[in-house]
């Protein structure tokens, strides 16, 4: 099917829960001098113009990114207000990164990472976005992907599973996934973003999770009540992080004030 595009939404509340977690669990893994993988199921096209047409039609970036810069609700020495300065001082102010290029800016020429997008249009965006990049791209379903790589060589590591949740039946498929990759890739750490919706459809994945019993597992949310109209179809973001690195906890009491 295959409609969703991230540049409608790109810079909203929930990219700001998914990308600052992200941004702290891989500073917290960098900590260590030795390699990593990264590995990203849904990546979307990499980066995005918050003036195009898209993005423009929803504003969602005004009480998203923009507020948040504005607000100083994160500090300005998090690790995710520091990304993402630091890219906009390269590519303009009015660029929001997406997940690949957060990691890009935060990981090290020996780390090694793995994108998968599916969408063709999205895919040659991607593809052009980071031409020159020593990095894996395919245009390929991601769950195939990551199933074929994992375990990763370097072993140590962080996938993103980040569906467009465009058909009922992705959040059970996910939660599936999710358990399955912890089976082959007990040391690496995974994470996987889902909407809060006002309807029930990814209750069941969240039930599928947590009777697994996977450890060191951080469930997160945030809720988008005081931020958002009251007919806003999204009501929150969530996240599983299996192998959660030692102090992320911290990083999210910090994220959660945004929201408050
Ligand atoms: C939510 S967006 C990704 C956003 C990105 N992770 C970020 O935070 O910047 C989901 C992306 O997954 C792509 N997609 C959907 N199904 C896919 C699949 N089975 N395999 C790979 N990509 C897929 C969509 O085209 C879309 O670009």
């Amino acid at each position: 099917m295959l409609s969703y595009q991230h540049s409608y939404h790109a810079g909203n509340l929930a990219d700001i829960h998914k990308h600052a977690t992200l941004c702290a669990a891989l500073d917290y893994l960098i900590q260590k001098d030795k390699p990593l993988s990264y590995i990203e199921t849904h990546a979307g096209r990499g980066m995005y113009d918050l003036t195009s047409k898209e993005a423009q039609k929803t504003g969602e970036a005004a009480n998203g990114i923009k507020a948040l810069l504005a607000s100083n609700a994160i500090n300005e020495a998090h690790i995710y207000i520091k990304t993402l300065r630091h890219i906009q001082q390269f590519h303009g102010k009015n660029i929001y990164p997406g997940s690949p290029m957060i990691a890009d800016a935060i990981l090290r020429d020996t780390d090694r990472i793995h994108l998968a997008e599916l969408h063709p249009q999205e895919y040659e965006a991607l593809t052009y976005n980071f031409r020159g990049l020593k990095m894996n791209i395919k245009q390929e379903d991601g769950f195939v992907m990551a199933n074929r790589i994992v375990p990763p060589e370097p072993r140590r590591g962080l996938m993103l599973i980040d569906p467009s949740y465009e058909v009922k039946s992705e959040y059970t498929k996910t939660a599936e996934f999710i358990i399955n990759m912890h089976r082959k890739w007990n040391v690496g750490v995974i994470m996987l973003w889902y909407p809060i919706l006002e309807t029930p459809q990814h209750l069941e994945m969240i039930s599928m999770i947590l009777s697994a019993g996977l450890p060191k597992t951080i469930h997160h949310h945030t809720h988008f009540d005081k931020l958002v109209h009251k007919d806003h179809r999204m009501k929150g973001s969530g996240l599983f992080i299996l192998n959660a690195p030692y102090g992320l906890e911290k990083s999210l009491v910090e994220i959660e004030g945004f929201y408050k």
